[in-house]
């Protein structure tokens, strides 16, 4: 079911046969490709027209930022109207938090950000810092649905991974870690932002908190090189996704931040390259993208 939800075909669907049929993909609101939200709204008015009736569909999933999709982030009015939507047709809309969850947007879940409410939220990732577990909540009446016992699993309800779990919501509450997330995402974007007037591939900023995208007109610019992790149809969206614990005192920064921009400025051209000298040892990047290279101490803002 979850195969036949994934809108990555590659490298996920890819060679696994027919999928679950009644699964219907619509498109998400995105600024640079035209996609407003009437428009997205209406592609889903003729999913309802022409492949199934509104009465008959269950449930609504969608990422209030989107991962793999390319980090787009809902703009409150079609989460509002999608809200009316569903309640007009008795339709469930679950949130799938997965990775925006816990602190990464600012708030607790980035739905917080939002002025309805969804039916479900599905987590895991950071809800226990790494360690194996995801959950399902919601409404009351749905989640009890199932009954004493319906619900299980081999790995539901794990000691270690719900004391893990614990143990992160204590750090998210006593270390403020959605101020945190909002001071560093901000951080972040006021240095991609001055990247962004060096290299005219950047076309988009994208942030909700700490959770930060840049997009590249060019897809080759933003191609995974060593750990670079990109994301969107095209792969040309990279994206930013660090340890919400990240230092933020200025000095610390610089380092984090030379690593995170350096992929967003554009390289000279190749006669104009310096050698890294040797004595900086391994330069300071996890990856090392055609069009980018490492800063010098002195540029580093
Ligand atoms: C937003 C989102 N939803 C769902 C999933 C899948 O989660 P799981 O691996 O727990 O099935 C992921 C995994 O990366 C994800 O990022």
């Amino acid at each position: 079911m979850t195969l036949a939800m994934t809108g990555k075909v590659a490298p996920y669907k890819r060679d696994f046969g027919p999928m679950l049929a009644s699964v219907w993909h619509a498109p998400y609101p995105c600024r640079l490709t035209g996609i407003s939200v009437d428009a997205a709204l209406a592609s889903l008015q003729e999913i309802f027209s022409q492949a199934i009736t509104p009465q008959d569909v269950a449930a609504i999933v969608l990422k209030p930022v989107q991962g793999e999709g390319g980090f787009h982030i809902a703009p409150p009015e079609f989460m509002s109207r999608l809200r009316a939507l569903a309640d007009q047709y008795g339709i469930l809309l679950i949130a799938d938090e997965v990775q925006s969850g816990f602190a990464r947007t600012g708030k607790l879940f980035a739905m917080d950000h939002y002025a309805v409410r969804p039916d479900l939220i599905t987590m895991a990732k950071s809800l226990a810092g790494g360690m194996p577990l995801s959950a399902l909540s919601g409404r009351a009446a749905i989640m009890d649905a199932p009954g004493l016992g319906g619900l299980g699993g081999t790995y539901a309800g794990n000691p270690l991974s719900i004391a893990a779990a614990h143990a992160v919501l204590d750090v998210i509450d006593e270390e403020q870690l959605c101020a945190r997330a909002e001071r560093l995402g901000a951080q972040l974007v006021e240095h991609l932002e001055r990247a962004r007037q060096q290299n005219p591939a950047i076309s988009e900023i994208r942030a909700l908190g700490s959770i930060v995208a840049v997009e590249f007109s060019d897809a080759a610019v933003a191609m995974a090189q060593g750990l670079l992790l990109t994301c969107g149809p095209l792969g040309n969206v990279i994206r930013f996704l660090y340890p919400g614990r990240s230092p933020t005192r200025s000095s610390d920064r610089r380092s984090i931040f030379s690593t995170l921009c350096c992929v967003a400025r554009p390289q000279p051209a190749p006669d104009a390259r310096r050698p890294v000298p040797p004595e900086r040892g391994t330069p300071p990047v996890l990856f090392w993208p055609r069009a980018a290279r490492p800063l010098d101490a002195q540029e580093i803002p």
